[in-house]
């Protein structure tokens, strides 16, 4: 009989043995300060506090007297797009000086992956695999924000996100959970930099809190539904990495799960949030999302769904005025209590203190030296080629010879707004350098045919131009994709090929015969099945942000090499989706020994009669390119796995080495995964889990012997009986350049 070991984090009944997983410093100044504070403040007070006032970023004129009046009356917690540096200012004043106990604002703003310099979007950073990148992509961005003002940040999003068709799976860190770790880490510690009271650090939000990436058929806002198991082992460890970091704020999640909807989910907010992880920071709902539970068929008005807000443990309600209409009243009704109250706000207040808002809430008023930078536009420029995946490279056509001639094609050859990507309200496009503009400034001799004026286009008319001009040259560049209009949110597809003539333009162009090279900008995985064959390399780029140009020309011509691997699973088609490589066995897994092709099948077939194993008879079982995947300009070998003993026990660790070999001729860099498999458990667990990765860099004819450590740590998950261990019995563990792929070895855990 399998022997559990229980580390029991204690959920729901079991909530007296339990044992918070972020150590919380309790910190009696803090709390004494914010106990202080909280008896001198007035209930409006108090309530104003738990108000987030939106603002459209594109007032004109003066400060409405309206929001300046709010602030004087205390009425006011946080504004969100005050993105005017003097309304910050005025408003700022106005609460720290003429407000009843003079508590300071905090302004936020969406700061996603850059706020003047732009980054590639997140699901591009994620293909990073490189927490350093990350981490200077957020301190970047917080450096340039925090001179508007802006002291807060509703990234990082921490969604899993295992659907291509969902449009905010552009602005997530994929679909592991592990790599989604690291990130999230990473991400809470560049924006929040070292201290939080300096005046560059934003406090960062983690979201959306929780399950918002698996709506259904990932259409956005829809039902999530997930088991505790899920929650536990794929959904929440970002988080929690997020919070071990010290993020100081969670945003609610706009879906339902199970049946609750996030803003109003007491087990979510208080006994997961609370007490399992100990979070003392405090949460926002997303935008409208307390009043938002109305259409959902939780509350059946305003105040109900402010009731349910405050009970669930919400302590900021973004732009919907709920709790300022309703909670006076609800308290005379005894609907909730004013210790409630007090609670919620002192979350509040003692993220404040934090910030040193109280000694300094003024903004750095010289700003002008700091957005834009050399440095900034460097390390996005890093970014980007980190970022990009190289997805084809058939008779290794990449890296181009300069010398030949050179045709551009395409709808996002030269778009400096669209390259940027989803949520970038404050970069400016005419910092952009585009691959057009990259090449000019490089003397490329190349020719440009756009072909196609945006990625929708179906306007044939300028096709002609576009063939004239791949004639005349040695090499086609196609630079195609989505918009960035076609990701983020509310921005799901049911159909995620190029969209527009694009697929049409690229057969055109391949009947010529001259090599293609395919450069894709989205904010997804976009199927190019139908294109594959047609084209010679596939760079995808996702939406590489401000530096694109430079990243795609450099990697072009081969003075760096694209460095990204797949933090998603590809699909061939979007009917595969949902889509992720660490899925479960099922009591049939798909083979190829079975798979029998739909056209296969011998007209009249009996019932059942063929291959009866997990897979679609038109599209198999396998990705077009699996999770972790992704080329570079050289070749490695992987040889000699070695386990330092057959047998992991609770006192020793496993040193498990591989040696790695660069078997091209030009220098490169590796992402060296490492999976494991537990084989049987109480609870089935998935085919594969990332557990480990390390990226390395060896010259043409190097090799290295690449060492990880594993200890019982790093195999434990939790069961439906939500008990916290590793079981005893057998493990496959594999080492190898993509979840698809690797030298296989097995112990036990005893
Ligand atoms: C999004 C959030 C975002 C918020 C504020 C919502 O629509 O879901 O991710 O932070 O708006 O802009």
């Amino acid at each position: 009989m399998k022997r559990i070991h229980i580390y029991i984090i204690t959920i729901l009944g079991l909530l007296i043995s339990c044992k918070k997983e972020t150590s919380v410093k309790t910190n009696n100044a803090l709390e004494n300060k914010v106990s202080e504070l909280l008896t001198k403040m007035t209930l409006e007070e108090k309530i104003g506090q738990l108000n987030l006032r939106g603002t459209s970023s594109r007032v004109k004129g003066s400060l409405p007297e309206e929001l300046k009046q709010a602030v004087r009356e205390g009425k006011v917690g946080a504004f969100l797009n005050v993105m005017n540096k003097q309304y910050v200012d005025e408003l700022q004043q106005i609460a720290t000086t003429e407000s009843p106990n003079k508590i300071p604002l905090i302004f936020a703003r969406d700061v996603i992956h850059g706020f003047k310099t732009i980054f590639p979007i997140p699901l591009g950073m994620a293909a990073s695999w490189d927490a350093d990148v990350a981490k200077s992509s957020s301190r970047v961005a917080a450096i340039e924000a925090s001179s508007f003002g802006v002291r807060w940040t509703f990234a990082p999003m921490l969604d899993i996100a295992r659907d291509a068709r969902w449009g905010r799976i552009a602005e997530s860190p994929g679909e592991d959970p592990y790599l989604a770790s690291i990130l999230g880490k990473a991400y809470v510690e560049g924006f929040q930099g070292d201290s939080l009271n300096d005046p560059t650090s934003l406090i960062a939000c983690a979201k959306h809190f929780i399950g918002y990436g698996a709506a259904i058929g990932g259409r956005d806002y829809n039902t999530a539904i997930i088991n505790k198991e899920l929650l536990q082992n794929v959904y929440l460890p970002p988080f929690k990495a997020a919070f071990k970091a010290g993020s100081q704020t969670v945003m609610t999640a706009f879906n339902e799960m199970n049946g609750i909807p996030a803003s109003g989910d007491k087990y979510l907010l208080q006994d997961i949030l609370r007490k399992q992880i100990g979070f003392d920071g405090f949460v926002v709902s997303d935008w409208n999302s307390v009043t938002e539970m109305i259409p959902h068929g939780f509350a059946k008005d305003e105040k109900h769904a402010a009731k349910i807000g405050i009970n669930a443990g919400l302590n900021m309600e973004m732009t919907s005025q709920s709790y300022e209409k309703y909670v006076k009243e609800l308290l005379q009704e005894g609907k909730i209590t004013e210790n409630q109250i007090n609670s919620l706000v002192a979350d509040i207040l003692r993220v404040k203190f934090r910030m040193g808002l109280f000694e300094n809430s003024k903004r750095a008023q010289d700003d002008s030296g700091k957005l834009y930078t050399e440095n900034h536009l460097q390390l996005a420029k890093e970014a980007a080629i980190k970022s990009s995946v190289l997805l084809k490279n058939e008779g290794n056509l990449l890296p181009l010879n300069k010398n030949k001639k050179i045709v551009i094609i395409g709808p996002l050859a030269n778009k400096p707004r669209e390259q940027l990507g989803t949520w970038t309200f404050d970069g400016d496009k005419t910092h952009t350098k585009t691959p057009v503009t990259t090449f000019q400034q490089n003397n490329v001799d190349f020719t440009f045919v756009e072909g196609l004026t945006f990625s929708r286009d179906i306007a044939e008319n300028q096709f002609q131009k576009a063939i004239n001009a791949a004639k005349q040259s040695d090499f086609i560049i196609f630079i195609g994709g989505e918009e960035a209009i076609l990701s983020g949110e509310a921005h799901s597809r049911a159909n995620i090929n190029l969209p527009g003539k694009q697929e049409k333009l690229i057969k055109e162009l391949a009947k010529i015969g001259k090599p293609i090279v395919l450069v894709i900008m989205a904010g997804r995985p976009i199927t190019i099945t139908n294109i594959i064959k047609d084209v010679d390399a596939v760079l995808m780029t996702w939406h590489p942000g401000t530096m694109g140009g430079p990243a795609i020309y450099d990697m072009i011509f081969g003075n760096e090499e694209p460095q990204g691997r797949l933090p998603v699973t590809w699909p061939k088609v979007a009917g595969q989706l949902p889509l992720f490589y660490n899925h479960k066995n099922t009591g049939r897994p798909a083979s190829s020994k079975e798979f029998v092709h739909i056209n296969d099948i011998p007209i009249g077939a009996w019932q059942s009669s063929l291959g009866n194993t997990s897979h679609y008879l038109d599209a198999g079982f396998t990705p077009h390119f699996p999770f972790g995947y992704g080329l570079g300009y050289t070749t490695f070998e992987y040889t000699n796995l070695t386990l330092s003993s057959n047998v992991l026990t609770n006192a020793n660790t496993l040193k498990i080495s591989v040696d790695i070999k660069n078997t091209g001729n030009r220098k490169g860099n590796e992402i060296v995964q490492l999976y494991v498999q537990d084989v049987v458990g109480s609870i089935t667990r998935p085919v594969k889990e990332l557990k480990k990765f390390k990226k390395i860099s060896l010259e043409a004819g190097e090799q290295q012997t690449v060492t990880f450590e594993l200890e019982v740590n790093d195999l434990k998950y939790y069961n439906n009986k939500m008990e916290y261990g590793v079981e005893q019995g057998d493990f496959n563990i594999w080492i190898g350049k993509n979840a698809a792929n690797g030298l296989k070895e097995t112990f036990k855990y005893e």
